[in-house]
């Protein structure tokens, strides 16, 4: 299948690993010209390269951390020296944190508004811009199959969560008129380092090995297992591309079947 996206210009934001990362591969193979970002300047670097090697085509990189208002504003103007348009947009940056209510201070709430929300929200305004110079832009924002089907210790990443699909639904019909169609991908839990770390936190918590935390977290899912990243990475793609070009203000979940709401 074409996805008609050849030679289009891509940034995907959160692209040195896991699922951005599996984007801007799957946007390189399908011909688009990617450029990438993310905060650590090294494992951008390392991820350009693995990329150009395994594309044979240039992807060029800068590093910013989206939480932070003044390096979102250097990315814009970066962007702007490298494209005169910009026809797909791809957030990847969020995360969960495992805690209680009770646990969560003000400090605590605002961190991870910055990371699951605002940050996406400065990349889009920094960005828009160059997406209104091309003829059909699209955006598409990484969520959380938490958002749809709210998980137990995971209260603050919940609400944000939810949060991007509002983004979506209002950015979508507010966008049309520049032909900007906004959707997002909700993944369950896939595994990268995000599910990685978490399961040698709490396997050395309870002194078992690794897996038997991923095992356990598996049996939860209807398919039996967690995603990867590659497959959380071909639904970006393809929303990305114009073969979805009648969808807009979506949220797509790919979580092997967790969220089981019927709305
Ligand atoms: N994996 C899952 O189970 C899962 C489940 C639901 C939703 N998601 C969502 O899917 C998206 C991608 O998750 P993932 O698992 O692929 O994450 P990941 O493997 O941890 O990769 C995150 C990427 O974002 C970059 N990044 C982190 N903080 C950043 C910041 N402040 N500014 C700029 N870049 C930043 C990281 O590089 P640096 O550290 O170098 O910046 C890395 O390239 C996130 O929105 C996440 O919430 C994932």
């Amino acid at each position: 299948m074409d996805l008609g996206i050849n030679g289009e210009t891509a940034l995907v934001v959160g692209a040195s690993e896991g699922i951005g990362f599996e984007t801007a591969r799957g946007l390189l193979e399908e011909g688009a010209e990617v450029l990438i970002c993310s905060r650590n300047a090294g494992k951008l670097k390392l991820a350009a390269d693995a990329l150009e090697q395994a594309c044979g085509r240039k992807v060029r990189w800068f590093a910013a951390d989206i939480t932070r208002a003044e390096d979102v504003v250097r990315l814009g103007a970066w962007l702007a020296q490298q494209a005169a348009a910009l026809d797909i947009l791809v957030t990847a940056v969020g995360g969960s944190q495992r805690a209680a209510f009770e646990e969560l201070d003000d400090a605590a709430w605002s961190a991870n508004y910055e990371f699951n929300v605002l940050g996406t929200v400065r990349v889009i305004r920094e960005t828009l811009p160059l997406l209104k110079a091309s003829s059909a832009g699209r955006i598409v924002i990484l969520g959380a199959a938490g958002a749809r089907m709210p998980y137990e210790h995971q209260v603050v990443s919940n609400v944000h969560k939810a949060g991007l699909i509002a983004l979506v639904k209002t950015l979508g019909a507010e966008f049309q008129k520049y032909n900007i169609r906004v959707n997002s991908v909700s993944p369950g839990r896939t595994l990268t380092s995000l599910w990685t770390k978490r399961a040698d936190k709490l396997a050395g918590e309870r002194g078992i090995a690794p897996q038997e935390i991923i095992d356990e977290f598996s049996q939860e899912i209807p398919m039996k297992r967690m995603g990867r990243p590659e497959e959380i990475a071909a639904m970006v793609v393809f929303l990305a591309s114009h073969k979805a070009s009648y969808v807009t203000c979506q949220s797509i979940l790919v979580d092997g079947g967790i969220a089981r709401g019927l709305l």
